[in-house]
């Protein structure tokens, strides 16, 4: 029969693990809930007195404060966490290898791996050991191999897959009210049991209609599935505004028309300067990368060109800007208004707007930029990485940070939105308009300003997606 579940440890306190289990702890009081990682910082800032909590997320702040304390602990401590928890997540990071075999495509399983190990050294009795982070098809089955190699008497490990599905900036609402949760076990008793028991928490909240049960492999292809697919409506949208721009249609109206099709849905179709964030290019390379392990180079050549698509259309979108301010940007001042890879969130991994600064930087235009949430470093660190080549005191020369939207536009020849949060919507365009070089320009890569009105007051304006007026 299934074990009642009464302490849970996630090992590692990021984007995944910070959020699932601070709101395990919050609709399961009854269960006590630590969060565990290697970096003291990450766990410091977890347990800030003034809740400066690592991430920001919308909402994240009121359910740490309701239960840290309480039923929910960040600790560095992961072996006491293990050893007293009857259910363990691993939420680990599990980036794009960047050398060896299948660089830039297969995911890095080494911060797993090394999890899983840890998790073997240290049990004194047994554990469901649920895999959180999106990993390839069949690490499930590499954790059992690990644990089952290494465990002591009397200990047994069982193993599932729980794949994530929240997306940053709407995180705590998708893990209030799932649209689902998937757990994938081994179709054996054990495997169900375990299956059991991890539902039993989840059904603390979440409708039972709405917590799906399948095969291992199954649940671990299902979660590359469903982002490649997100992904690929969004390249597919994309791919149609290149149409739109060239032809005079405007593919706001494309999209409102074909999303009305019930089959095709209406939701996560804007078109953009490009997705970016951790998990839709990092999860179709994995899909790639497995297909042609599996010799299926069709297949693969099929999803690689939801990531071709999506890096043409972000250089298609540094190209607009360059033609558009007259074939050079060479000394010239450019504003990017966001930097994180869509809005309420603080995160930057692979967002849009690193490729647009790296292409103005290559340019050698002057970039100014602001954004409301990510940190001066965090910006310094994704800009070095970017441009491998140049000093980070060279990019220190060519970019400035702005205090405030308004600040960052002063003086500027063009104005080019990368991430669509709500307040460049509300700021001021006559005074923007009023303190800017003229020509002015505005560069929408989000689709979120109203063309016609910053055309009165006298910009020049080019959107994704709409021929030139
Ligand atoms: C995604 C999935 O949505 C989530 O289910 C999964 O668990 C993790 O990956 P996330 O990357 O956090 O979530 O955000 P998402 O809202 O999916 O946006 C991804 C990127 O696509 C962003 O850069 C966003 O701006 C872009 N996007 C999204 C578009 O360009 N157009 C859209 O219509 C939707
Ligand atoms: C299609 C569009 O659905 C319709 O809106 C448009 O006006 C004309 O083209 P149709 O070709 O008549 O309609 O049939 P549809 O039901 O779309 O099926 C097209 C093909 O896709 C069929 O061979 C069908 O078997 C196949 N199909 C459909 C699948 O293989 N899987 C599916 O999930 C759906
Ligand atoms: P994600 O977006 O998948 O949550 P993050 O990078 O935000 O990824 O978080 C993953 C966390 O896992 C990091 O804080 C990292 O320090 C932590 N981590 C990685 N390996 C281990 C490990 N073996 N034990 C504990 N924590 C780990």
């Amino acid at each position: 029969a299934p074990v009642k579940v009464k302490k849970i440890c996630c090992i590692g306190a990021g984007y995944v693990g910070g959020p699932t289990c601070a709101v395990i702890a919050l609709k399961c009081p009854q269960i006590q809930v630590t969060i565990v990682d290697l970096n003291q910082a990450r766990i410091d800032a977890w347990n800030s007195p003034d809740f400066d909590l690592p991430i920001y997320e919308p909402g994240l702040v009121d359910v740490v404060k309701a239960s840290r304390g309480r039923n929910l602990f960040f600790s560095t401590d992961v072996d006491k966490a293990i050893q007293e928890a009857e259910l363990i997540f691993v939420s680990v990071n599990t980036p794009t290898k960047k050398t060896g075999v299948g660089a830039g495509f297969g995911a890095d399983l080494h911060y797993v791996e090394s999890a899983t190990r840890r998790i073997a050294a240290v049990a004194q009795n047994s554990k469901i050991v649920v895999e959180k982070s999106t990993v390839p098809c069949r690490t499930a089955e590499s954790m059992r191999t690990i644990l089952e190699a290494n465990c002591k008497p009397g200990c047994r490990f069982d193993i599932l897959s729980n794949p994530e599905f929240l997306a940053e900036g709407t995180a705590i609402q998708d893990l209030f009210s799932p649209d689902r949760v998937l757990i994938g076990s081994l179709q054996t008793q054990e495997g169900k049991d375990a299956c059991g028991a991890l539902a039993s928490v989840y059904a603390n909240w979440v409708p039972n209609g709405r917590i799906l049960t399948v095969g291992l492999w199954s649940s671990e292809l299902s979660k590359l599935a469903a982002n490649a697919m997100l992904a690929q409506r969004i390249s597919s949208i994309n791919a149609l505004s290149a149409i739109c721009e060239a032809t005079g249609a405007n593919i706001d109206e494309v999209s409102h028309a074909v999303g009305y099709d019930s089959r095709v849905g209406s939701k996560f179709l804007r078109a953009s300067v490009g997705f970016g964030g951790s998990c839709f290019q990092k999860d179709i390379l994995n899909l790639v990368y497995l297909s042609e392990s599996l010799h299926l180079p069709e297949v693969a050549a099929y999803w690689r060109q939801v990531v071709e698509l999506n890096e043409y259309q972000k250089s298609r979108f540094s190209k607009t800007v360059v033609d558009t301010l007259f074939n050079t940007i060479t000394g010239k001042h450019i504003t990017v208004l966001g930097f994180a890879f869509k809005a309420d969130t603080g995160d930057t991994r692979e967002s849009p707007a690193i490729s647009l600064i790296r292409d103005f930087l290559a340019e050698r235009a002057y970039v100014t930029i602001y954004d409301p949430k990510v940190d001066a470093e965090q910006i310094w660190q994704d800009l070095a990485e970017a441009n491998p080549n140049l000093p980070l005191e060279l990019i220190k020369k060519q970019v400035t940070l702005a205090p405030s939207a308004l600040e960052a536009c002063k003086n500027k020849e063009a104005v080019v939105i990368a991430t669509e949060w709500k307040e460049f919507k509300e700021i001021d365009w006559q005074v923007v308009y009023d303190n800017m070089t003229k020509p002015a320009f505005v560069f929408d890569g989000r689709l979120i300003l109203d063309a016609e009105k910053l055309r009165k007051i006298g910009f020049r304006v080019k959107v994704i997606g709409r021929g030139s007026q």
